[in-house]
């Protein structure tokens, strides 16, 4: 599959999206979204693929944000269909995904940008990184959830202070925050994230699906999350992975799980 703004290589069952729009600080145009979705639909199905990692090209951005030259005359209708289709088209689906999804955050991520990386399972970012959702500033609000998942993240306190004013804050503060996971230098970026797919992909695809499911529920309203633990524990026990992952333990071998 050829892509105008993103690429997407395979190695070792892990996947990387580049977001390839440099000139433009890689912001996001409603033809990434659309690619976006595209590749990572593909890479759900694609039964050698076990774990997906998003990036920006170049050293300076992961994602500056949503295309603001793209809504900037926008009418009511137009932008809730905006916001609407991209949320459902790529950053709840990306939330959604069974397979994880690592943001490797290699410059600014603001806006949609910063949006895109809290809709991965989780995020690392190298020590240039500037983080921010700095839509007040243009008159408009988060738009892909970022009012949600913020707050989730570093709590209403923070969330509010950092929608409200603005700002940006330092990979080495949205690792205090919560908002981060690791911070590393650049050059160590795609190899550390990599080294962290390396290891989730040695267990079992199959619980691995589950568990995203379920630690998602804790976020969604419509939905018991313990009773959709109870749920997707028992559903393990139907799977060749969890008679692999058992017999392995009690055989005293490595598991080798084939499920996805
Ligand atoms: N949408 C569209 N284009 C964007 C963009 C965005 N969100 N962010 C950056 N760009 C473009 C700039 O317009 C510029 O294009 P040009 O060279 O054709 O004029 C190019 O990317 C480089 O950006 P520039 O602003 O010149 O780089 P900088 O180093 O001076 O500043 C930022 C970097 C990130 C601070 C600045 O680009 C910025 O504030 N971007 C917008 C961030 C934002 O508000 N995002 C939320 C959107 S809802």
């Amino acid at each position: 599959m050829t892509y105008n703004n993103i690429t997407c290589q395979i190695d070792t069952q892990v996947a990387i999206i580049t977001i390839n729009r440099p000139s433009k600080l890689n912001a996001l145009n409603s033809e990434t979204i659309s690619e976006l979705h595209v590749a990572i639909s593909s890479l759900q199905n694609n039964t050698s693929v076990k774990a997906i990692i998003i990036t920006g090209s170049g050293p300076k951005a992961f994602v500056a944000g949503a295309d603001i030259s793209e809504f900037a005359d926008f009418n009511y209708e137009q932008a809730k269909r905006l916001s609407h289709q991209g949320q459902s088209k790529l950053f709840s689906f990306i939330e959604q995904c069974s397979k994880p999804v690592i943001a490797a955050v290699n410059g600014f991520a603001l806006g949609g940008g910063l949006e895109l990386a809290m809709s991965c399972h989780f995020r690392v970012a190298s020590n240039n990184a500037r983080l921010g959702l700095p839509e007040v500033s243009l008159g408009v609000i988060p738009g892909y959830g970022g009012t949600q998942r913020l707050t989730h993240l570093v709590g209403k306190g923070k969330a509010m202070e950092m929608i409200l004013t603005a700002s940006m804050v330092t990979a080495e503060e949205g690792l205090e925050w919560g908002l981060l996971n690791y911070v590393v230098e650049p050059d160590n970026l795609l190899p550390f994230v990599e080294s962290l797919c390396q290891k989730i992909i040695a267990n079992s695809p199959k619980a691995i699906g589950f568990a995203i499911q379920a630690i998602n529920a804790c976020n969604d309203h419509d939905k018991d999350g313990y009773e959709l633990e109870i749920e997707n524990f028992a559903k393990c026990f139907e799977t060749d992975d969890f008679k692999e992952g058992t017999s392995a333990f009690l055989e005293k071998r490595k598991a080798n799980f084939k499920g996805n």
